[in-house]
């Protein structure tokens, strides 16, 4: 993946920066659209992972919708070009501003998480004298099996109506005139990296559907499953591209899809995850009492997955690839003012030294989109493969 002229290029380049290998990204695209048509499935790429121009550009070429959780992601979405009838509205605190605007461009509908949300929708849908299209979130009270900051679909969670009030949003439609129900979601959860958890909510989503078809005589058009699929951060060598297809036909077998009833879902990391990789630079090597430190020159304001989740991502010196791992360990560190500001304890890796180009892979998704400026720290910048040549050529010799 990093051959020794990639190396050289980096090592003119100034760091920290977002390496996007987009050979890789187009080979999981491809992938990812033959088995959505395989087994019919509407795939709303979730913004959140990575809304940079270039990759919403090649995502919606390739046919996908995407899935928005604030007005300014639905905003983007129509901007870069995704036909309004495959851009979905979900989040839990839509504001006044944001339904307005979704409402306004007759996107294809929004994801509901409260009654009184669908109040508000239908109150603003009234004075358009419009007629919205919305689907329930519920929340299935199904463990995730993952991070607790990553589960989504369990009663204790803020997301999704519970099913216990599902009764209650249904006669809640009835009443109203200016939204109508088309539809059923859920998103149980991210990095989720057994199809157990998604076996169990297939097996709810069945129970849910029977249900409400027994006592509405309801048939929904639309039934989305979310997100969440995971990747392989361990290995990410092992698995560039996440078993997409084992993944639909898992949920092929389990759920029970209804007549004429299209299924979507709402991928995110296992698109973006492991074509990102953040590139970066060792400051110093550090020696401490117990423990020797390398001090990079990216830090938690560029990749906050360690520091926020205690996540890991795969370190690797790259200036020292075919160097033997002679039991050295490292504390790979940023150079914030934050003991958190670590990307790993005991990292072994070969002899390393000042200057030596660090890459810190399976950043793609939650990566480049979570940067802050804290610190006043600058944000790293974008380099797509592609450009690369170009780049070097604008930048000269940047350091
Ligand atoms: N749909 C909904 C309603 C969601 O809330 C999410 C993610 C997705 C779809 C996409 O899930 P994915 O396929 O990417 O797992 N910042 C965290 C991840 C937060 C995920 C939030 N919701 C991280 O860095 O791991």
């Amino acid at each position: 993946m990093f051959t020794k002229k990639l190396l050289h290029c980096f090592s003119k380049l100034e760091t920290p920066f977002y390496y996007y290998d987009m050979e890789l990204f187009h080979k999981s695209l491809k992938t990812l659209r033959k088995a959505a048509d395989k087994y019919n499935c509407q795939v709303h790429y979730a913004l959140k992972a990575n809304a940079n121009n270039r990759i919403l550009e090649i995502i919606r070429d390739y046919g996908f919708g995407a899935d928005c959780v604030s007005g300014n992601e639905v905003q983007k979405a129509i901007e870069v070009g995704f036909p309004l009838e495959k851009i979905v509205f979900a989040g839990v605190g839509k504001n006044n501003h944001e339904i307005n605007y979704a409402i306004d461009h007759s996107i294809f509908g929004f994801n509901c998480e409260s009654i009184e949300e669908i109040e508000i929708i239908n109150d603003w849908a009234a004075k358009k004298q419009k007629i919205v299209p919305l689907s329930l979130r519920l929340n299935p009270d199904i463990d995730a099996v993952t991070h607790n900051f990553l589960t989504t679909g369990l009663n204790d969670n803020k997301f999704g109506i519970p099913l216990f009030y599902l009764e209650e949003a249904i006669e809640k439609l009835n009443q109203l005139n200016n939204v109508t129900l088309i539809g059923l979601h859920f998103h149980i959860g991210s990095q989720i990296t057994s199809m157990e958890p998604y076996i169990m909510l297939c097996k709810r989503v069945n129970a849910i559907q029977d249900e409400i078809h027994e006592k509405y005589g309801l048939e929904l058009p639309h039934i989305n499953l979310g997100g969440g699929l995971g990747i392989n951060y361990q290995d990410p060598n092992q698995e560039l591209i996440p078993d997409f297809e084992k993944y639909f036909a898992t949920i092929h077998q389990h759920l029970k899809v209804r007549n004429k009833q299209q299924v979507h879902f709402e991928l995110g990391r296992s698109v973006v995850g492991q074509f990102g990789s953040l590139i970066s630079r060792v400051l110093y090597i550090k020696k401490g009492i117990n423990r020797q430190f390398a001090i990079l020159d990216a830090g938690m304001s560029d990749l906050i997955r360690p520091a926020l989740y205690g996540s890991y991502h795969k370190i690797e010196n790259l200036s020292k690839q075919n160097k033997a791992i002679e039991g050295i360990k490292y504390d790979v560190v940023g150079p914030l003012c934050e003991t958190s500001d670590s990307f790993n304890r005991d990292v072994e890796l070969p002899l390393t030294e000042r200057d030596d180009i660090i890459a810190i892979r399976s950043a793609g998704a939650y990566g480049e989109i979570m940067v802050s400026q804290y610190n006043l720290r600058n944000k790293p910048v974008a380099v797509y493969s592609d450009e690369l040549i170009k780049k070097k050529e604008i930048n000269g010799s940047v350091i």
